[in-house]
């Protein structure tokens, strides 16, 4: 592995430099090798890895800390709830909102999305009304709207892209009316790589009275969230996206909107009293969590935040914008590649097709080679349709990952094209 200063002289950084190798070794599950090959870890879009930190944090909680939470007056129930709630709270401080009681604790970003729909969107929108999305969603952020529309007759608007997978965003401005009673918008697109002009878009929303959802899965782990600067009505994250568990992510609503929905699902700790006549439901956050929570990983979740914290968002974007500049010019350059998303504005992505390889034995090839990128639709065909392929291989990238790493992807994609030539 080549050390982070020679990541840095080779792309010319921009100074602030991460020290790359000392961070690897947070993360055990990158020091092994995979056929024979030291593992190049590239599927961070997918899932992020964990460091140690968040393991040693899973494996505490379990040896030490378990029981039920909210409900118990003896001291590991206090324990669980205190390490449970003051995670709630570095949450609200990650994305800087207003509350703790905005802060709902999920399963991801696709729960977090089908909670807006299933509250928000059965008690504020109905026939006739449009929801407005982007056409490089991820399907969590499409099949939910579509059986909200099945459901109550709305209808769904779709923001075309350009051939570089930039939003239009003139014609996203066209589709906003008085109809409109949603936007639904993901930051940074999880198979293009695109970063999104939100702020823009959430401000011209909110010029014609329209809340936005924000689908942040991609964007946490790449640059600073702050959902009072972006003015974002609902924002959704995963945990696993941004080096914490699976199974675990938040929903950021405001206040008021929040109060103003009924609960999603129902159960144990969503209520305030129970009788056969008639339930009334607990304050925020509660009222949207039933049931036992998924303590263990919420705790972790603040351990991995803490950490990335650490590390530092700005660092990390410096230093992935390195690999995303250096892979874009290697692979990018090779004959018989293209490139699928070449926005302006990109994060972490490299999405590509071969000539004359389906993007499956390209992954099947490089697997070989030690090297783990995703290839398939993403959960994107729409994006596969507007760009005419069935699949991309995709390369996504963290800040663990090194210049090196992608000299041994630019030698695994040559091989490809060897083997497939013979
Ligand atoms: N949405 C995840 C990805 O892009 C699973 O791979």
């Amino acid at each position: 592995m080549r050390s982070a200063s020679t990541d840095k002289e080779a792309q010319g950084g921009t100074g602030h430099t991460l020290d790359v190798e000392a961070l690897r070794a947070d993360f055990p599950i990158l020091h092994q090798r995979v056929h024979g090959k030291p593992l190049v870890y590239f599927d961070n879009a997918a899932t992020t890895q964990k460091p140690q930190a968040v393991i040693d944090t899973l494996v505490k909680y379990y040896r030490e800390q378990n029981a039920n939470i909210h409900r118990g007056v003896h001291y590991l129930s206090e324990l669980a709830t205190y390490e449970y709630e003051k995670t709630r709270g570095k949450i609200k401080l990650f994305l800087n909102a207003a509350d703790t009681r905005e802060i709902i604790f999920v399963r991801g970003t696709t729960e977090g999305i089908n909670l807006v729909k299933d509250s928000f969107g059965r008690k504020f929108i109905g026939a006739g009304d449009e929801i407005v999305i982007s056409a490089m969603e991820h399907h969590s952020n499409i099949v939910p709207w579509q059986l909200l529309c099945e459901e109550k007759g709305c209808i769904l608007r779709v923001v075309p892209i350009n051939d570089r997978g930039e939003l239009d965003v003139e014609a996203y401005e066209a589709l906003v009316n008085e109809k409109t009673k949603l936007v639904s918008m993901v930051y940074i697109s999880n198979s293009l790589g695109t970063i999104n002009p939100i702020k823009r878009i959430i401000a011209f929303a909110h010029a014609r009275g329209v809340p936005v959802l924000v689908d942040g899965a991609q964007a946490t782990s790449h640059l600073t969230v702050d959902v009072r600067n972006l003015d974002c009505d609902f924002f959704v994250m995963s945990g696993h996206k941004v080096f914490g568990p699976t199974g675990i992510g938040v929903l950021y609503g405001k206040m008021h909107l929040l109060e103003s929905m009924p609960p999603y699902q129902a159960g144990g700790d969503m209520i305030r009293s129970v009788t056969f006549e008639k339930t009334t439901f607990n304050e925020l956050p509660y009222k949207f969590e039933a049931g036992t929570p998924n303590v263990a990983d919420v705790i972790a979740l603040g351990t991995a935040l803490d950490y990335v914290q650490k590390v530092g968002l700005s660092a990390i974007g410096d230093h992935e914008n390195n690999l995303l500049r250096y892979a874009t010019k290697k692979i990018g350059s090779l004959e018989g590649v293209r490139l699928i998303g070449t926005a302006a504005e990109k994060a972490s992505v490299l999405s590509f097709v071969l000539d004359t390889v389906h993007a499956h034995d390209v992954g099947t090839i490089l697997d070989q080679e030690g090297v783990a990128i995703r290839t398939g639709h993403h959960c994107t065909q729409p994006v596969m349709a507007r760009f005419g392929v069935p699949a991309t291989a995709r390369a996504s990238f963290a800040f663990y990952n090194t210049i090196a790493e992608i000299d041994v992807l630019t030698e695994g994609i040559k091989k490809v094209q060897e083997v497939f030539q013979a």
